[in-house]
């Protein structure tokens, strides 16, 4: 096909040869094939934010670094150069993302080139070399879905000893790879240790995978691997060797009001990006 206008300059520096086809147009990107040599890998080309859904609502960019205080001051006060430096923290997250969790050794799309709002990477592939499926496009044995569970469960482990938590971990955001499950799509990764949200998004991330494969292996369903992961995290004796069990016991000590205020305030912060979300339209 004609290399669409936001991929012209990546063929004119050689990043890429021949644009194949487009795979999916998804709510924050647009996916291509492309042949690097003799390599095809796949193209991410980012929309901009006003035809994006407000994803990045405050909790996923609290504590996000930028590298200088005036770009600080203009993200706090929204000026265009803000909403520039803003967008562009946005897209190199991913890529920021995909180099932690590689090196990690959690299977990620092996990342490129990130050249002008692009992020070339590795195109994840099924036993036929065709671009892989989504988890919520195949059904499972029991058995399968308790191994692929297993697996993802450990990787989730493996990215939060590297001090990531995905943030929009589903069915939709994981691939099923010839050798296995692959996670993608982590522009809006959250930093682990500096997030105040960061256990309400483990906990998320990880009931999400409960409930996709507890339809398939129901056993799955009275798990509680979130609650435990995150207890040995912040007791600081989470390693990806740890194992798991599976239950953790809720103490019954006296209310934590700290705790439950916070509870109410990401309620309220959730509500407010669901709103905004809507007025921009999307879904
Ligand atoms: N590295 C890859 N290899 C193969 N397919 C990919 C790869 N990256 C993305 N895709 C395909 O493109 C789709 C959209 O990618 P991604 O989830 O990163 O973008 P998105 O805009 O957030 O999409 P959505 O809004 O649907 O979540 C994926 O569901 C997947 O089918
Ligand atoms: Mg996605």
């Amino acid at each position: 096909m004609k290399a669409p206008p936001r991929l012209r300059s990546l063929v004119e520096e050689g990043l890429i040869d021949v644009v194949v086809r487009q795979l999916m147009s998804g709510k924050e990107a647009t996916v291509y094939v492309v042949r690097c040599g003799d390599e095809t890998r796949c193209a991410k080309v980012y929309k901009e934010a006003t035809d994006r859904s407000f994803r990045q609502a405050v909790d996923y960019t609290e504590n996000r670094k930028v590298k200088n205080t005036r770009q600080a001051r203009a993200m706090a006060k929204g000026t265009r150069f803000g909403r520039q430096a803003q967008e562009a923290a946005w897209q190199s997250a991913e890529v920021d993302a995909l180099h932690r969790l590689a090196a990690a050794g959690v299977r990620v799309p092996k990342p490129f080139n990130f050249h002008d709002g692009v992020l070339l990477m590795e195109l994840v592939v099924d036993a036929e070399g065709a671009a892989a499926p989504r988890l919520n496009d195949v059904d499972f044995t029991a058995e399968e879905a308790h191994a692929h569970h297993a697996t993802l469960i450990g990787e989730v482990v493996r990215m939060l000893c590297a001090g990531v938590i995905h943030g929009d971990l589903s069915e939709f955001n994981i691939l099923l790879a010839a050798e296995g499950p692959v996670i993608i799509d982590l522009p809006q990764a959250v930093d682990a240790a500096g997030n105040n949200h960061a256990q309400r998004m483990l906990l998320r991330d990880v009931g999400a995978l409960r409930e996709f494969f507890g339809r398939f292996d129901p056993d799955l369903l009275a798990t509680e691997f979130g609650a435990e992961i995150w207890a040995l995290y912040t007791r600081g004796v989470l390693q990806p060797a740890t194992p798991l069990t599976g239950r953790f016991e809720h103490a019954d000590g006296p209310v934590d009001v700290a705790g439950v205020l916070r509870v109410v305030g990401d309620a309220r912060d959730e509500e407010a990006a669901r709103l905004l979300r809507m007025r921009s339209g999307a879904t």
